[in-house]
């Protein structure tokens, strides 16, 4: 090797240890100017010899070209997310589930960590170097980032050689964030060059990070600290502490603020301490997260709900921020439901604006009375949606109680005042109370299994909190908003129809019926002259309609708007009847049978398919789409459960019954709650009563507490 070229590697290698020193150590050697004097020759030498550079050269930290869209990824491993617990309860119900799965006698030691508010990404590294950075995505899918995540200046492109040998490949997950300071600094920039503003860090991060030019992602100061591993092949490890000694002998952002605790009282100090310092951190947490240490035990425990078991985020308690309340309005939504809107001086709670609070309903009304003028203590519950906590009254002249409207505010069409049934079963004898239900459906139910002579059922009306609109289709607010929900993201993902486009076509009477959006192509000529409208934007508009024709059965389910029918039971009832046809001829029984759903959705369902109206615009619609639906009738056999029935009892942790009834259904299991003949298993839990003893008399295989995961995964060893 000449002496230029030696030099050159040399300098590669100063530099790396320099931005080890600086931006991991924290404890620079050099001052700025012999850093920049080693960065000019290394460029020099570069400039003269192109054919030297490789993309692991301190150099290459900025790609030149923008992207134009990221590419999707799949993840080697599935990156889950994280239960919460908001207090002590929470937390020691955790750790008392894990003592029952491992068994009491061993030792659990919790590795904890502040819980940072940024993006999570994975790093792959290959033989210890960085070939791509991917974002979270939906856990499974992410985008591919890799230019930006190289424009981070504390993720190494290449791992320091140390004792640890490097994996073929490894995915070191983590976390990009900004910290305070830096981010106080970039605002104050973006308001000074009339720029918009970042919420938060977070948003500011995650927005940083999903820049398609990396030379902007680059003048962001983004931070990282690994907290996790995926896939890794070619090492092996044996707990957390050791895989982030080893991150850290690799070059690799560890947060120093990670504790092993050997107990969980351990983890409520750790808490502890971190929320009284919290202040003090440079850079934004929402909690702490603890992680069972020992990687076999993550594994015996494993995950649900793409969660783990092993781990949990301890979050702080929601911030409450006073504003004032400076109108309360009836919102319309599109199943017709008026909802009370208070409007808000604008407020930051916990690093987001709040200017819009939902109310729910006149129960909410009662309690909280809240008058225009009064202030109020906000919060957002669950991190997301903002409440109100509580209402502070204005002294003097305050402001008039909100009462329920008699009239629509979108199309004056008179109010519905709900009412609700609620079915009583009554001890006849006594005429006291036993038990009571929301359907009419699961009282006799329960009549039927414990049947007795001096039960009866009673059904009261009791006025429902909930008010709505009587104008049906005919309210503009319920028509419009029910295509709102048909073209958005989740439903059939229709670019080009935002709201004021809608409004214009259903005015124009171009749009009356789901089906005439798939005939829109026909009216070009008159969309072309339309304000707003040109030849391109038409274009781009038929082309978005023509590509949401091909639709995924689930998708079609969730875009009808269906009450109660959320895309996650729209993925049921896709999963489990297969096709459209299916669907709308279900039964009330049928539909029960379903995860998650309960006879007042199952209601719901029945109403709408046997609605006159909404057969009519379904009988238009599915000509004009080509639906995919799923794969069931061709592995329906195949399935791990098929063909069994399966029933259910007593108490069982750490799944619920419910979870566990949704695993077995979606895996083609037929799940009762009562036992006969035809039942093929009983999974019986803890305190199992009558219904074991009738299992035992009847024959049944019983699953016991011990043996559920193990059946669960695979049943072939019960048979
Ligand atoms: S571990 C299997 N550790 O929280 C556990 N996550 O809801 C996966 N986060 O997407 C995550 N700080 O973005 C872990 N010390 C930490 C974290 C952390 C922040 C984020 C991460 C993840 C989300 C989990």
């Amino acid at each position: 090797m000449n002496d230029l070229k030696e030099r050159y590697l040399s300098i590669q290698k100063i530099i790396r240890t320099h931005d080890y020193e600086y931006y991991i150590l924290d404890d620079s050697k050099i001052s700025d100017q012999e850093y920049d004097e080693l960065f000019r020759e290394l460029r020099q030498i570069e400039s003269e010899n192109p054919d030297w550079i490789t993309p692991e050269s301190p150099s290459q930290r900025v790609g030149i070209k923008p992207e134009s869209d990221f590419a999707t990824f799949k993840h080697f491993q599935q990156m889950l997310s994280l239960a919460n617990a908001f207090n002590e309860e929470d937390l020691r119900n955790f750790h008392d589930r894990i003592v029952k799965n491992l068994g009491k006698a061993k030792q659990i030691k919790y590795f904890c960590e502040p819980k940072m508010d940024g993006a999570a990404v994975s790093l792959i590294y290959e033989k210890g170097i960085l070939t791509k950075g991917i974002t979270r995505g939906d856990g499974t899918l992410g985008e591919d980032i890799t230019s930006n995540i190289r424009t981070i200046r504390s993720i190494p492109l290449t791992l320091r050689e140390s004792v640890n040998p490097f994996p073929d490949l490894v995915e070191v997950r983590g976390e990009v964030f900004i910290s305070k300071p830096n981010f106080n600094a970039l605002n104050l920039k973006a308001k000074q060059n009339g720029d918009k503003v970042f919420a938060n860090p977070r948003n500011a991060a995650a927005g940083s990070l999903r820049q398609l030019d990396p030379a902007i992602t680059s003048s962001r100061p983004l931070a990282f600290f690994a907290h996790g591993i995926g896939i890794c092949k070619g090492v092996e490890f044996i707990d957390l502490q050791e895989i982030f000694s080893v991150f850290a002998s690799w070059g690799l952002p560890v947060n120093n603020l990670n504790k092993l605790a050997t107990s969980i009282e351990d983890c409520l100090k750790y808490f502890k301490k971190i929320e009284s310092t919290r202040d003090s951190i440079p850079f934004e947490i929402d909690g702490v997260v603890f992680k069972v240490n020992e990687l076999i035990s993550q594994n015996q425990l494993g995950e649900i709900a793409r969660s783990p078991r092993w781990a949990i985020a301890h979050k702080f308690p929601a911030e409450e921020v006073y504003t004032e309340i400076e109108k309360i309005d009836f919102q319309v939504g599109r199943s017709g439901i008026l909802t009370p809107v208070a409007k808000l001086k604008t407020v930051n709670v916990g690093g987001v604006n709040v200017s819009n609070c939902t109310l729910h309903n006149l129960d909410e009304l009662t309690r909280l009375d809240p008058r225009v003028g009064d202030g109020a203590l906000i919060k957002r519950a669950g991190d997301v949606i903002p409440k109100m906590v509580k209402v502070i009254p204005k002294k003097q002249n305050r402001g008039k109680g909100v009462a329920a409207p008699s009239k629509c505010p979108s199309c004056q069409s008179p109010i519905d005042f709900n009412y609700q049934s609620e079915w009583t079963i009554i001890d006849t004898k006594t005429s006291n109370p036993v038990k009571k239900f929301s359907s009419s459906y699961e009282a006799k139910k329960y009549l039927e299994t414990n049947q007795s002579a001096n039960l009866n059922i009673l059904e009261e009306r009791i006025e429902s909190p909930f008010i709505k609109c009587s104008g049906g289709n005919n309210c503009p607010e319920i028509f419009q908003g029910k295509f709102t929900h048909f073209v958005s993201r989740k439903a059939m993902d229709i670019d080009g129809l935002g709201q004021e486009i809608l409004l214009t076509l259903i005015n124009k009477q171009f749009i009356k019926d789901f089906a005439d959006i798939y005939s829109l192509k026909r009216h070009r000529v008159e969309l072309e002259k339309l304000e707003r409208f040109g030849e391109k934007s038409v274009d781009n508009l038929i082309k978005s309609i023509d590509k949401s024709a091909s639709v995924e059965l689930y998708r079609l389910v969730f875009s009808l708007g269906i009450e109660e029918v959320g895309e996650t039971t729209a993925r049921n009832l896709a999963n489990i009847f297969g096709s459209m046809e299916a669907i709308q001829e279900s039964s009330f029984e049928d539909l029960i049978a379903v995860p998650d759903i309960g006879p007042r959705v199952a209601a719901k369902i029945t109403d709408y398919f046997s609605n006159t109206e909404n057969i009519a615009s379904l009988k238009a619609l599915i000509p004009c789409l080509s639906i995919i639906n799923p794969k069931l009738n061709i592995s329906r056999e195949d399935m791990k459960f098929s063909g069994l029935q399966i029933a259910i009892t007593g108490k069982i942790s750490p799944m619920s019954r419910d979870e566990i009834k949704n695993l077995l259904i979606l895996d083609g299991a037929k799940v009762t709650s009562s036992i006969s003949k035809k039942t093929d298993y009983l999974i019986a839990g803890e305190n199992a009563g009558s219904k074991l003893e009738k299992a035992k008399s009847l024959g049944v295989r019983i699953i016991e507490k011990g043996d559920i995961d193990t059946f669960i995964n695979d049943p072939k060893k019960f048979i």
